[in-house]
């Protein structure tokens, strides 16, 4: 069970493929860890779960007293109260140090990532090339083989920030500032979670994670910090237009326009994420429609409401534009 679970619930059509979110195919050195324990328990408790439907059965098969008494009393004393305790206790000594370990913070220097947790998307900053930091959403990219310390916050309720082929998870609590360290050790697409019932949206509030080679990393934060670009065909300036004259810019950043709005995610290069409305759904211009037409419907109790008055060739404007923001 525990296995196909941790395969389950991949929405996104454009990342399906095995095991972009398995716990149990490491890609990063704690997920990697836990990874291990998991088989070393799963093993140890096949082993004992054998064992026992074993003696079930030698039980059922033995007449009353077949035994000397001494010895059944030995049977229950070993298996009853001595093998649990050195089990157990063998565990917690193997689990102790390794929580310890996998909460350990990344050396001094490391690249630092906060992230907040919001209902229902994930506000992501980083270290812009000249320092200022450079804000994005619902979407993480890592340089591979780097520790990476994780700031983690949330600004409404608390939610768990998971990204189960690479690391633990870490709940984000609001008012504080919680730490997780993640060293990826390949590149590839996987995608997070939010691990912690947090109100309507809950299972719509994933993550693409990206990690990449340092030169690749490098050129796409130089990206990410530029601003946005200016629409060069109609439908993109006209749609400019639209998101301006709609009040888009009251909720929602793009960066080198007037738009300033901190409510809801920074959309300075949404077009070029891999996904919409925190991993719900693949990122082309007929998706930017439909999301905004279908908020609601899509997401159900997401704050932004739907447009869906709008006629549909600003709605196509819009959408052109948003897209071309990359
Ligand atoms: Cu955020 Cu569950």
């Amino acid at each position: 069970m525990a296995v196909a679970l941790s395969h389950c619930s991949i929405y996104i059509p454009a990342l399906l493929q095995a095991g972009i979110q398995s716990a149990l195919e490491p890609a990063g050195r704690g997920a990697e860890e836990i990874a291990d324990l998991f088989w070393w328990m799963a093993s140890a408790a096949a082993i004992i779960w054998l064992a026992f439907i074993g003696l079930s059965v030698y039980i059922m098969r033995t007449r009353d007293y077949a035994h000397p008494e001494r010895w059944s009393r030995m049977l229950i004393i070993g298996g009853g109260a001595v093998f649990p305790v050195l089990a157990l206790g063998g565990l917690l000594a193997v689990g102790l140090p390794l929580t310890s370990h996998l909460v350990a913070p990344a050396p001094e220097g490391s690249l630092h990532i906060e992230v907040s947790g919001e209902q229902w998307w994930w506000r992501v900053r980083y270290p812009g090339p000249d320092g200022k930091p450079v804000e994005l959403a619902n979407e993480i990219r890592l340089p591979v083989d780097e520790p990476v310390q994780f700031r983690l916050t949330s600004l409404d309720v608390i939610h768990s920030f998971w990204i189960p082929p690479l690391a633990g998870k870490m709940d984000m609590i609001p008012g504080r500032v919680t730490q997780l360290a993640v060293q990826a050790s390949r590149t590839g697409t996987f995608r997070g979670a939010c691990a912690e019932y947090c109100g309507g949206a809950h299972a719509l509030m994933n993550f693409p994670v990206v990690v990449m080679a340092r030169p690749a990393f490098d050129e796409w934060l130089r990206r990410q910090a530029e601003p946005a670009r200016t629409p060069s065909d109609a439908a993109g300036a006209r749609g400019f237009q639209v998101f301006l004259s709609e009040g888009c810019g009251a909720c929602h950043t793009v960066r080198g326009t007037d738009a300033a709005g901190t409510v809801g995610p920074d959309l300075t290069h949404v077009g070029s994420r891999l996904s919409l409305g925190a991993g719900t759904l693949p990122n082309e211009p007929a998706d930017f429609r439909r999301w905004i037409e279908n908020t609601e419907k899509i997401k159900p109790e997401v704050h932004m409401p739907a447009f869906g008055m709008l006629k549909p060739e600003d709605l196509r404007a819009l959408a052109a534009y948003l897209d071309g923001l990359e």
